[in-house]
C-alpha cells in the first residue's frame, strides 16, 4: 500500500513550498491539487464561461482533459494535451479557480483522478480537502496555517519574482476573499480532518516549517 500524507490548509499558508520539500527529503512524489482546479478554471475562462456558473461549467467538462505528469520529481498539469503549468498561475486563474472548486460536478470530476495517483504512488498531497475527503486513510495529516497578512505578504513576494504586476493590499483582499469562498462553500468547505496536525507558520521560515512537518511525519510513520 502506498503512502500518504495529506497537506491542507488556506492559500499562501505555504503548503506548496513544504510539501514539495517533505516529498523530497522523503523520496515520494509531490501532488499540487490546486493545479487541478486551476486548470479547470483557465479552461472555463478560455472558453469565456462564467467560472462561477455552476451549469455552463458542469456541461464544458465534457469536453475537457485535465491531467498530471511528473517528470524528475515536477508535477506538470495539462488541459487538453497543452502543458498549462505556467498559465494557472494568474490571479485571474486563481480567482477561477477559486470559483470552479464550489461546483460538485468539477470535484466529483477530479476527485478519482487525485485517488489513482494517491493509490499508485507514496506521495504528499496538499489542498483543501485532501486529509478530509480524498484522502481520508492518509497516515499523516497535517494543516498548515498561517496570517493572512503573512499569507498575501508570501503570495506578493511570488508574484513580484515572477514579474507578475500586483499591489499588497490587492492581494491581501484576494486572499481574504479566497479564504471566505473555501470556508464557506456547501461542499467540501476547507476545513482541518479531525485527526489532522496543526501548525501554524506564521513567524516561521521555511526550514523551520519542513523540520516541524517532517518531525511530525516520523512520529506517526516510524
Ligand atoms: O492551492 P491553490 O491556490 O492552487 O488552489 C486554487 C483553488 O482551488 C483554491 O481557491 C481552492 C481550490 N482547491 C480546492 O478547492 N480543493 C483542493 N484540493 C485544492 C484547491
Amino acid at each position: 500500500m502506498s503512502i500518504n500524507i495529506a497537506i491542507d490548509g488556506p492559500a499562501g499558508a505555504g503548503k506548496s513550498t513544504m510539501a514539495k520539500a517533505v516529498a523530497k527529503e522523503l523520496g515520494y512524489i509531490y501532488v499540487d491539487t490546486g493545479a487541478l482546479y486551476r486548470a479547470v478554471g483557465l479552461s472555463a475562462l478560455r472558453a469565456g464561461i462564467d467560472p462561477s456558473d455552476s451549469d455552463a461549467v458542469t456541461a464544458a467538462l465534457g469536453l475537457m482533459r485535465v491531467e498530471l505528469k511528473f517528470k524528475d520529481g515536477e508535477q506538470r498539469v495539462f488541459l487538453n494535451r497543452e502543458d498549462v503549468s505556467e498559465s494557472i498561475r494568474t490571479p485571474e486563474a486563481s480567482m477561477a479557480a477559486s470559483a470552479v472548486s464550489a461546483i460538485p460536478s468539477v470535484r466529483k470530476f477530479l476527485f478519482q483522478l487525485q485517488k489513482d495517483i494517491a493509490a499508485a504512488h507514496d506521495c504528499v498531497m496538499d489542498g483543501r480537502d485532501i486529509g478530509t475527503v480524498v484522502l481520508p486513510g492518509a497516515q499523516v495529516k497535517i494543516f498548515l496555517t498561517a496570517s493572512p497578512e503573512e499569507r498575501a505578504r508570501r503570495r506578493f513576494n511570488e508574484l513580484k519574482a515572477k514579474g507578475i504586476a500586483a499591489d499588497y493590499e490587492s492581494v491581501l483582499a484576494e486572499m481574504k476573499q479566497r479564504d471566505y469562498n473555501d470556508a464557506n462553500r456547501d461542499i467540501a468547505p476547507l476545513k482541518p480532518a479531525e485527526d489532522a496536525v496543526f501548525i501554524d507558520s506564521t513567524g516561521l521560515n521555511i526550514e523551520q516549517s519542513v523540520e516541524k512537518i517532517i518531525s511530525v511525519v516520523k512520529e506517526k510513520l516510524l
